[in-house]
């Protein structure tokens, strides 16, 4: 087993540890081991524990469980919202030539922010190679949608618009509620990506009034391969996976009964949200104004805008990313540089850069995301770390373009070779 004594885990939003009330609970669920389908005994154990998961859920969020579709993650139920509102309308068109030997022109129109998650963005991207057309909405540097922009392109050919609740980069939270409207009084569908929302701020998705809302479970606590779709009653979508009468038809397979159950644990967990946020964010703020008055050539990232509290996305000028995120590792801290799911991929956030940073700026940024029991001390910890880090690696990096600015002259060149 790996050591992991003085380890100080701040890539929450990355994924989070499994909290010790699934750890306790998981056992009984995978002692439930029959197919949920099935009509003996052996069935009635595991429906029982995805009754009760989804009607917890449905009570965390204010919504009825029939609008609770469960998938893998988040990943799939963006996946299955967009892609089966695309399918819905394709299939509503060839069902009409069918009948009456014309094609009525149908809702071929998608938006999402232009700092989604790969998960929305590219399957939009995928939708325009199917022939969509689709308009990606601005974000500027301080985390703001253009509003205008939203609302000058938002039309009645508009099928379905995809705005992130908040962003798993910077943190910051978008309008939801407004945008829902928008979309509304022009007869558009409206979903909203709330995976990294789920267990950092508190969710009323009924009074959002959004149509369709993603969420996973592995961002709060839970394991990984669970997550679920909420999509309002009365929304037609195609089903992304076609197979068995499970889910009411939405979403065929065999239900993965522990990390559902595991679902319904955590959904009970989000009425302490609220205390447990406000804590996180005053730890994050006091890291923030140590940072920004102890470490010179430091930026926030969309700190002026409302943002999730345990985030912080920072510019150090100078310093690469990837060699602090090493650097920070080796001396016990966890970290990331943009998004876990882009790890190992040298090309600076598109995010970041959608936002309007330079690729340097965004090559230096540095992703610190609190959890749940991050303590004073740990973050006291990691910036006296963050100040050492930071200060040996621009001394090097001086000194190392010192010794390129000498080799240069010495052979007569420049630094632009
Ligand atoms: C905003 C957002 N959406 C979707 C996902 C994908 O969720 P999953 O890992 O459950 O597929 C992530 C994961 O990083 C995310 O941050």
């Amino acid at each position: 087993m790996t050591h992991m004594k003085s380890f100080i885990y701040l890539d929450h939003n990355a994924t989070t540890p499994v909290c010790g009330e699934v750890l306790e609970a998981l056992p009984g669920f995978a002692a439930a081991w029959g197919n949920p389908s099935s009509i003996h005994q052996a069935g009635r154990m595991p429906k029982n524990i995805i009754r009760d998961s989804r009607k917890a859920i449905a009570e965390s969020f204010k919504v009825s469980p029939l609008e609770i579709i469960f998938t893998v993650g988040g990943s799939e139920a963006n996946n299955f919202v967009i892609k089966g509102i695309f399918e819905f309308y394709q299939l509503e068109q060839i069902q009409k030539l069918k009948v009456n030997g014309t094609s009525k022109e149908i809702r071929n129109h998608y938006m999402c922010s232009a700092v989604e998650h790969p998960a929305v963005f590219k399957t939009l991207m995928y939708l325009k190679s199917m022939g969509a057309e689709v308009d990606i909405i601005p974000v500027n540097r301080r985390g703001e949608i253009d509003l205008e922009f939203y609302q000058s392109h938002l039309s009645e050919k508009t099928a379905l618009v995809s705005v992130m609740m908040a962003n798993n980069e910077t943190g910051t939270l978008f309008p939801i509620e407004q945008m829902a409207t928008m979309a509304h009084a022009r007869g558009a569908l409206f979903h909203t990506d709330a995976v990294q929302a789920f267990g950092k701020i508190e969710i009323n998705l009924s009074a959002l009034n959004v149509d369709f809302a993603s969420f996973s479970g592995h961002k709060f606590n839970s394991i990984k391969g669970s997550g679920f779709l909420f999509a309002k009653r009365g929304t037609q979508l195609n089903p992304l996976i076609h197979g068995g009468a499970q889910e009411r038809h939405r979403r065929g397979g065999t239900e993965n009964t522990m990390g559902i159950g595991c679902l319904g644990v955590v959904a009970k967990r989000t009425a302490f949200i609220a205390e447990k946020a406000k804590s996180i964010s005053k730890i994050r703020n006091h890291m923030e104004s140590r940072i920004l008055s102890e470490i010179s050539d430091v930026t926030v990232t969309a700190s002026e805008t409302p943002r999730l509290p345990n985030t912080s996305s920072l510019v150090l000028l100078g310093v690469d990313g990837e060699t602090m995120l090493m650097s920070l590792d080796l001396k016990g801290f966890a970290v990331s540089t943009g998004a876990a799911c882009s790890s190992g991929n040298p090309e600076p956030s598109p995010a970041l850069l959608a936002m309007g940073l330079s690729r340097d700026e965004a090559q230096n940024s540095l992703r610190v995301s609190l959890g749940w029991d991050t303590t004073l001390e740990q973050i006291e910890s990691f910036v006296e770390t963050l100040k050492s880090v930071v200060t040996r690696l621009r001394t090097l990096s001086d000194a190392d373009n010192c010794a390129t600015a000498q080799i240069c002259s010495a052979v007569g060149g420049s630094n632009h070779v």
